[in-house]
């Protein structure tokens, strides 16, 4: 009963302010990576990098269509590619990049976060998500969950 309120937490900084190393260079990958893009209808360049828990970088870029609804983005390709071909490596982050002159970083789309949610519940941990700016400055959600509250996962099924 009554209204309620949901709080999203994130974090937002400098491709310089981080001294991870590891960090930096799946960061630098990713924004490398928007080449590998096949994007000729939007134009609109999007890659991810997951970083696997034992480190192993996987990559993915969008694939678009002349059916355009047959395009897929950059991070649903890479969690797929990711799950079939690692089923058993957790994933500890993923890195999102446009390349595109944006002041804010381009976020998954609906799908894309639906994706995401499916794959941190089956692992049971945590996924951190990084979205990267061709400025390089970033927002770092902390987990999945944050970017699709109130969200439909297999709990609903079960009941
Ligand atoms: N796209 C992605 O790959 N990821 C996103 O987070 C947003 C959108 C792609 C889909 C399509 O190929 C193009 O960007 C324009 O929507």
């Amino acid at each position: 009963m009554g209204s309620n309120r949901i709080e999203i937490f994130y974090d937002s900084y400098h491709l310089d302010d981080i001294v991870e190393e590891d960090l930096r260079s799946q960061i630098l990958s990713t924004i490398a990576f928007a080449d590998n893009a096949y994007a000729p209808y939007s134009k609109f360049k999007v890659s991810a990098i997951i970083r696997l828990e034992n480190g192993l970088l996987v990559k993915g870029a969008n694939v678009e269509n002349a059916s355009y609804p047959v395009s897929n983005c950059a991070e649903r390709n890479v969690l797929s590619h990711t799950t079939t071909n690692y089923p058993k490596e957790t994933i500890a982050s993923i890195c999102i990049y446009a390349d595109k002159n944006l002041k804010k970083p381009v976020p998954p789309c609906g799908l894309c976060r639906q994706t995401l949610l499916e794959i941190e519940n089956r692992q049971d941990s945590p996924i951190k998500v990084y979205l990267v700016t061709k400025s390089k400055k970033i927002v770092e959600f902390h987990q999945a969950k944050d970017l699709l509250p109130f969200s439909f996962d297999a709990t609903f099924l079960a009941e």
